[in-house]
């Protein structure tokens, strides 16, 4: 643990009512503000916090991922995102968020060779897929097939079993992308393809969604080197909504599989992980640059529901790192497919242009995120909408199971119950219905 108990700082709250007093530690991570530690508020106080949305709880100490939104500053065990995007690759990165530091080059290969060797999937969950509708959408199979997984991989649900864990870990990050591959080609009417252990991760994910038995499918290298920047940017981002989840699930005791597929339900509303999906269909719906200020007055207009999807973080109160490294890559794999004039990335410029300027988006710090271009990056190699966060998914995995990992391994861990502040209706006598 980190000097946070040596911090020395406290914070004296008083019940003006009541007239109690409560001292509260205030603890200090390696990074970042503090935090008031107030498990003893309750007994000291008799009063419970109140944060709907957890905007300003820490829920729990972590080694994994740090963010300065203020800054827009994303840290992975303490290596800049940049960084990472542009000198390692998704697997090293895996490695580096589940064990805390770089792989040497033997433990990568190992590591690599540990995790390939878990792409195929049980045979029988190909005849679970049967059971849905070919129209259904790719996060509801996604859901339904990963939580599934705990009925195929007994010997890896015993989360007391370091060993076990560790298997479960591999088996997600590798056989997460060969069910979401399963899920689109399921979609098209199209046979499953089966991994192939000699390609890179990226060039296996694109190989499992693009091959076809009848032809040859070359990995172009830099559509296989933008997935697997997609996938480093989208591994981790601290406590999250759905990372929060898989925490809460875990924090039960429920396994791996059924926790991760949590935290897919979670990743799957606009809010979250669907954003990316959202900002495709709404580029789409502006679609010409001079319809931009109708949707940026929708936008600032508080009767309307409508936002700017792909702006705005809870967190990030500047650029979002990741959505630099994603507008670089957009530019190369448009150039990459010849894509010359792509009006969905001309209108999205033109828009980002636009609220950068506006008053409404400065005041409010919104600034667009990181699924602001990687819906046109996706569209553009070919892959339909509604699989964006899918491939969200399929990176998120190894955050989830890093952040479930670190749960499980933490003393201090007990299960997720948080308290509320109840405004129903007070004891009253049941009415029999003839009396109502
Ligand atoms: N368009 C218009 N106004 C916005 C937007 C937006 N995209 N985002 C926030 N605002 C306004 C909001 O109306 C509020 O205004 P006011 O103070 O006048 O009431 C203010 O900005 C603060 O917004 P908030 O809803 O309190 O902020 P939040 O932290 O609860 O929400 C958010 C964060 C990401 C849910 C939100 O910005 C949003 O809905 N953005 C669009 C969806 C999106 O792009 N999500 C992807 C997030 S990044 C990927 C991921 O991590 O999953």
């Amino acid at each position: 643990m980190h000097d946070k108990a040596n911090a020395g700082a406290t914070a004296t709250v008083t019940n003006s009512q009541t007239g109690q007093s409560v001292e509260l530690p205030i603890l200090s991570g390696s990074m970042g503000p503090q935090v008031m530690d107030i498990r003893k508020l309750y007994s000291g106080l008799g009063v419970f916090t109140f944060d709907p949305g957890y905007m300003a709880t820490g829920s729990c100490e972590s080694k994994i991922t740090f963010i300065d939104g203020d800054e827009g500053v994303l840290l992975y065990r303490g290596y800049p995102i940049q960084q990472l995007a542009e000198k390692s690759d998704f697997l090293e990165v895996s490695y580096l968020l589940l064990y805390g530091e770089l792989p040497t080059e033997a433990q990568k290969a190992k590591f690599v060779r540990d995790v390939t060797y878990h792409t195929m999937v049980h045979e029988q969950i190909t005849y679970f897929f049967r059971g849905f509708r070919r129209d259904a959408h790719p996060m509801a199979v996604l859901c339904g097939v990963v939580g599934a997984m705990s009925a195929f991989y007994h010997d890896s649900t015993d989360i007391n079993d370091e060993r076990q864990r560790m298997v479960a870990s591999f088996r997600l990050i590798a056989k997460v992308p060969t069910l979401a591959a399963m899920a689109y080609k399921y979609s098209l009417g199209q046979p499953f393809i089966h991994p192939r252990n000699d390609l890179t991760y990226a060039e296996n994910f694109l190989h499992m969604m693009f091959a076809v038995p009848a032809e040859e499918y070359v990995v172009s290298p830099v559509l296989s080197r933008a997935i697997d920047r997609l996938f480093i940017l989208h591994a981790d981002h601290e406590q999250n909504a759905s990372t929060s989840t898989v925490r809460l699930a875990g924090s039960s005791g429920a396994n791996p599989f059924a926790c991760i597929s949590a935290g897919i339900a979670s990743l799957w509303g606009p809010a979250h992980g669907g954003a990316n999906e959202a900002v495709l269909r709404m580029l789409e719906e502006i679609g010409s640059v001079d319809r931009i200020p109708e949707f940026i007055k929708r936008a600032k207009d508080k009767d309307d529901s409508f936002r700017l999807m792909g702006f705005g973080h809870r967190v990030y109160k500047n650029y979002d790192p990741r959505a630099t490294v994603m507008r670089e890559t957009c530019h190369e794999v448009l150039d990459e497919l010849g894509i010359k004039d792509e009006p969905l990335l001309e209108l999205a410029m033109e828009l980002e242009r636009i609220a950068l300027e506006d008053e409404y988006f400065v005041d409010r710090k919104l600034y667009p995120n990181v699924d602001f271009y990687s819906g046109i990056i996706l569209k553009a190699m070919g892959f339909p909408a509604h699989l964006f966060t899918v491939m969200f998914a399929v990176a998120r995995t190894v955050g989830w199971i890093a952040q479930w990992n670190e749960m499980m391994n933490d003393p201090t861990q007990k299960i997720g119950r948080p308290r509320q502040l109840y405004t129903g209706a007070g004891p009253r006598d049941y009415v029999p219905v003839e009396q109502r």
